[in-house]
């Protein structure tokens, strides 16, 4: 700037009775105003959230101030699933549960509980998948005490739970590669639902599962069986839509898996999302690298996903969760990936600024 130029706008500005603090700030700086609030994304109109480790909740600090920063709700990735909680038949270790609970807690984080009852051989302790019975009761008895034990240890501190993971194929089949399935029948559902809502009648309890942005046959089943489970009297809240998506997925069939779950009348909770940019669902490129036209795809995909969800009415968005927090701990990192949306360095990626744009537009 021209020196005498800067002798003009010092006198604008003290004639319009500015505070000019020379010499030192320029003069259309005002050093006693106070920065304006940035947006961030808990300042979204419903909760977001992400799925948590101990380790690093432990020992990174600057995981810990990114989620308090940022973030309202959480998951705890694994450390809440029955082989992580289960050690024996009526033996637990809470202490990793533990650990993410009161973190939640004490920084007045919602903390949502995923999940009890899940088919997936590496998330059922060893005493499950050994125990030799084919007597439905004692199924439905083992699987009720489990639940009401979880249920009752967190009472207060978990607002809501992941009841069943995952009961149904692509097809919209039932999965009957479920050990639950297989020793219960097509009612485990039920009985799980009923356990929950008698240890916790305040926690919010949800039927959570992937693909149903892809698939129709298999949101139609889902929606179909929650609205049967209603009408015989057993408490589901809501649909949990894990949204495991990547940069090439189709946009209408996301808005339109979010309106779906929505007329199916109850919560809606985008519970996992990630966009990946490495197409692992086909077969990962190991040689992929990041790349600015990447993420700009994956900013777009992440600011669709905000908008569509905030399409449907406010009382039913239960929230926005991603897996994981920042690139350098996610699911999909080995692929290599960078799906979330913030980087290995905790820097906000253009993925969080087009929900900034989502949120705030
Ligand atoms: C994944 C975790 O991210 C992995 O660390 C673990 O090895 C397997 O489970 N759907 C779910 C989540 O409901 O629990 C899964 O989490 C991802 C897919």
């Amino acid at each position: 700037m021209l020196y005498s130029s800067l002798i003009v706008g010092m006198l604008a500005l003290a004639s319009c009775g500015a505070n000019v603090d020379l010499p030192g700030a320029a003069p259309d700086e005002d050093p006693k105003k106070p920065e304006p609030t940035e947006t961030v994304l808990k300042d979204a109109p419903f909760k977001v959230g992400g799925a948590v480790t101990v380790p690093l909740l432990k020992n990174n600090s600057q995981y810990g101030d990114v989620i308090k920063a940022e973030l309202n709700s959480l998951t705890s990735e694994n450390d809440m699933k029955m082989n992580a909680l289960s050690t024996a038949e009526g033996a637990y270790d809470w202490t990793n549960a533990d650990y993410t609970v009161n973190f939640a807690v004490e920084n007045d984080i919602r903390m949502h509980g995923h999940t009890l009852i899940w088919y997936r051989e590496d998330a059922l302790p060893q005493w499950i998948k050994e125990y030799a019975s084919d007597d439905k009761d004692e199924w439905i008895e083992i699987m009720e005490t489990y639940i009401d034990d979880v249920v009752t240890y967190f009472k207060g501190r978990v607002d809501s739970w992941d009841v069943v993971n995952e009961a149904f194929e692509d097809d919209g089949e039932w999965r009957t590669e479920n050990i639950w399935y297989q020793k219960i029948g097509e009612d485990y559902m039920d009985y799980a639902f009923k356990a929950a809502r008698k240890a916790d009648p305040d926690a919010k309890l949800f039927y959570n599962d992937y693909g149903m942005e892809y698939s129709a046959a298999k949101r139609t089943a889902i929606c179909d069986e929650v609205m049967a489970m209603k009408s015989r009297g057993v408490p589901v809240d809501g649909i949990g839509i894990q949204m495991h998506i990547n940069i090439t997925s189709d946009k209408s069939s996301i808005q339109t898996a979010i309106n779906e779950a929505a007329l199916c009348g109850g919560l809606v909770h985008v519970s996992e999302l990630d966009v990946a940019v490495n197409p692992y669902h086909v077969a990962p490129d190991p040689s992929l690298v990041w790349t600015e036209e990447l993420a700009q795809k994956q900013k777009e995909m992440y600011k669709h996903v905000f908008e569509s969800y905030m399409t449907i009415p406010a009382a039913q968005q239960f929230g926005i969760t991603f897996w994981g927090v920042y690139d350098d701990h996610s699911w999909l990192k080995e692929n290599p990936d960078w799906p979330l949306p913030f980087d290995r360095e905790f820097e906000k990626k253009p993925a969080y600024d087009g929900i900034i744009e989502a949120i705030t537009e």
